[in-house]
């Protein structure tokens, strides 16, 4: 199944528009030059550090359409180009979200696209290199010339297996790389100020948190703390859980099923929760040096439990 966005969950938006992003480095200034020349664009980077969001920031911020396909491992071709749908007696051509975007001048924005198997990315090899054409072989070999301001966006995750290893090094080299990481603390703390309504102590050790985990070294975390998952329990907070409660719902589960691991994590949370420690009001510093202290055994305690 395809799933297009035009609406997904809510974005906040900036004053005047774009839904809300804090650039780590020079990616905006990148996307919106490769936009302009019509240069397929590959977004590298941790799962949850905002590739999603900048793509939304950018149509939006760029005036373009916006067609995201959510890619998984059943998706066809005919899934991004269309097919012939029955409609009462009648077959008729419904185009696929890359198809729309050619001929809208959209951006088709192919998200997780190492979900998907090589035979579905093919499709996008034309549109990719210089003929910025989609050639619909089903629908009698009609060939489309990408309208201007269409654009290609994928995104992947580095970490994983990438079918991008598959295509042509032709089209790969077609493709201009953006190498996203999680943004520094002061960055971090920034977004989640806009992101939420959390405030003060509770926000700087979630930081902190994002952080130490982003530390750790263990076979067992394939991923780390994501910017999106401090949001998530930044927002649990907000809605009154216990630091402790909501930074193991919203970071410690999803990172790990492993019940050791899980348990070191959360000892590490239980170390940042600035509701254990009522002593350290107003010594920050203080508090924040004991909470390394803590942090640090607890990274121990993990690695010498793997
Ligand atoms: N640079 C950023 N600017 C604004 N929000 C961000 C940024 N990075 C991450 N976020 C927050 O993290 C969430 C997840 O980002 P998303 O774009 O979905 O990640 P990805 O697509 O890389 O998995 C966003 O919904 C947003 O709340
Ligand atoms: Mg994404």
């Amino acid at each position: 199944m395809i799933t297009q966005s035009t609406a997904r969950e809510p974005v906040p938006l900036e004053a005047d528009g774009p839904p809300f992003y804090l650039p780590v480095g020079n990616e905006v200034e990148v996307f919106e030059a490769a936009w302009r020349r019509g240069l397929p664009l590959m977004l590298k980077g941790p799962t949850g550090c905002g590739k999603t969001r900048l793509v939304e920031h950018m149509a939006s911020r760029l005036g373009r359409p916006l067609f995201t396909v959510s890619c998984h491992e059943d998706m066809t071709a005919s899934d991004l180009l269309g097919r012939f749908l029955l409609s009462g007696g009648d077959t008729t051509w419904v185009d696929g979200p890359l198809t729309q975007a050619a001929r809208v001048g959209g951006i088709c924005y192919l998200d997780e696209v190492v979900e998907a198997r090589p035979d579905a990315v093919v499709a996008i090899h034309s549109l990719a290199d210089h003929r910025r054409e989609l050639n619909l072989e089903r629908l009698g070999g009609t060939t489309i010339q990408a309208a201007p301001g269409f654009q290609l966006v994928v995104s992947y995750n580095p970490g994983y297996q990438s079918v991008l290893k598959d295509m042509k090094p032709s089209t790969r080299q077609r493709m201009v790389a953006v190498e996203l990481g999680f943004p520094t603390a002061d960055r971090e703390r920034e977004i989640l100020e806009r992101e939420t309504d959390l405030r003060g102590r509770p926000a700087d050790e979630l930081i902190r948190l994002g952080q130490a985990v982003r530390r750790l070294d263990h076979p067992g975390l394939r991923e780390v703390a994501s910017t999106r998952t401090l949001v998530a329990a930044a927002l649990l907070v907000t809605e009154g859980l216990s630091f402790t409660d909501a930074a193991t719902a919203a970071v410690a589960g999803p990172l790990s099923d492993d019940p050791e691991l899980r348990n070191g994590l959360i000892a590490m949370i239980r170390a940042f929760d600035p509701g254990n420690d009522p002593a350290a009001e107003g010594t920050s510093g203080h508090a924040g040096h004991q909470a390394a202290q803590k942090t640090t055994r607890t990274t121990n305690w993990i690695q010498e439990r793997a």
